[in-house]
């Protein structure tokens, strides 16, 4: 599943020992596993590889560049969901071609960017949308490729703020409406629609909606077809489920295996993509425990990240599981709250935890945080955010060094009045 293993009572990230990450670069840190980021991306290019799909990595998951750049040395492409992650998926050097572009608020800089930048398409998320899109490309004499992004209405059995595809979401257009808006597609000039796209949501670890909504979309690709439209691209979107604790999701053969069967008749370019299957289990939050608060009926184990490093277990109530990087010097366990340092009661990482008696210096290490962790960190509280390294073997490369207050106040300071003077 992933490269940090115990070994002696020490946890590694491949050959390093996770303390001395912490010792050398401080907390907290996110640490990443270079050989567990690729697998992941092997695995979905192998479980797939009859049907060469382009996997193009969710970039919203984690977007730290070095990140992306080692996925695109593997031929990944590229999902972004604005004009930021186009900067930076072009500054690592992602060719255009293997760049789509989803999301339901695309301003028209953004879509003139990713039209000069020639991207392989929109993913189109409603009709103002689609016309705004055919407007600029007017203006920039140029020929937007779009598929357009279906809602199949199916339930993804996940936590309701990660479901995407249900008729409650914001996200994509009915199977209804789809029917319509590919005939105004057709006499828009600059428009070219190419294809069809789904996302029904994230950290899913049934197959059954996947095969519904695609089934939806079959009968849909089927009508369009019959009516005369060219649909040469078939987007399944992302959300695979990982493990964090218990779950038992498919693994990416067995997920291939069940879909396959119904994406190969359609006779489409198969695009994917992931986001948490590929970088979730590759990386862990470290952080360093400050104070250890005894209550009555439980203790709170108070650490240096906070929500602003992680906002999952606030947001979601997301588990990650936690564990000291070396073992304890005592057997005791004690029921306790892993929490930030944030001013908010929602600021925990893990609730009603057993872990060994801790105290102010002890290491610890919040699992599976590789996805949705530093990517939607925070300056809440005017805390800078982590710094991250990425391992490879005995190797450790500083990918992001930790935030100054300088980096934070930079935006502000130009300008600003000194109180008194
Ligand atoms: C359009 C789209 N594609 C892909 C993803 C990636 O999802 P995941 O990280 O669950 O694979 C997302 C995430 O929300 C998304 O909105």
């Amino acid at each position: 599943m992933d490269e940090f293993k115990v070994r002696q009572g020490e946890l590694f990230c491949e050959e390093v020992p996770v303390s001395r990450l912490a010792k050398t670069y401080g907390t907290p840190l996110y640490a990443y596993s270079r050989n567990t980021l690729i697998s992941h991306f092997e695995k979905i290019q192998s479980a797939f590889g009859e049907l060469s799909p382009l996997i193009c990595y969710s970039i919203k998951a984690n977007s730290n560049l070095s990140i992306l750049a080692e996925l695109a040395a593997q031929g990944a492409g590229m999902d972004i969901v604005s004009g930021g992650e186009l900067v930076r998926a072009q500054t690592v050097g992602v060719h255009a071609e293997r760049i789509v572009y989803a999301g339901v608020g695309k301003t028209r800089e953004e879509i003139a960017a990713a039209l000069k930048a020639e991207i392989l398409m929109f993913n189109v998320e409603s009709e103002p949308e689609l016309r705004r899109i055919n407007q600029v490309a007017a203006q920039l004499k140029r020929i937007a490729r779009v598929a357009l992004r279906i809602n199949p209405d199916v339930d993804a059995q996940t936590h309701h703020y990660i479901t995407t595809g249900t008729k409650e979401n914001k996200f994509g257009l009915s199977i209804p409406m789809a029917v319509g808006l590919f005939n105004e597609a057709k006499k828009l000039k600059h428009i070219q629609a190419v294809g069809v796209h789904m996302h029904i949501g994230s950290q899913i670890t049934s197959v059954t909606p996947y095969l519904q909504a695609i089934k939806r979309l079959a009968g849909l690709l089927a009508d369009l077809r019959n009516a005369g439209h060219k649909i040469d691209y078939f987007n399944m979107g992302g959300g695979l489920g990982i493990i964090y604790n218990e779950e038992k999701p498919q693994t990416a053969d067995a997920f291939a295996k069940a879909v396959v069967p119904l994406l190969k008749p359609l006779g489409c370019k198969l695009i994917l993509e992931p986001g948490r299957f590929i970088v979730g289990n590759a990386g862990i939050l470290v952080t360093s425990v400050q104070y250890v608060k005894r209550g009555h009926v439980k203790s709170f184990v108070i650490v240096d990240a906070g929500m602003n490093d992680l906002i999952r277990p606030s947001l979601y109530h997301a588990f990650h599981q936690i564990l000291p990087v070396k073992k304890s010097r005592s057997a005791r366990t004690v029921l306790c709250d892993v929490v930030g340092p944030i001013c908010e009661s929602s600021d925990f990482l893990g609730k009603d935890r057993h872990l060994p008696e801790l105290e102010e210096g002890d290491v610890l290490a919040v699992r599976s945080t590789g996805a949705y962790g530093m990517a939607m960190a925070s300056n809440y509280n005017s805390r800078c955010r982590a710094a991250e390294v990425l391992v490879s073997g005995p190797k450790v490369t500083l990918i992001r060094r930790r935030e100054t207050m300088e980096d934070v106040m930079a935006a502000e300071l130009k300008g600003v009045k000194k109180f008194g003077k």
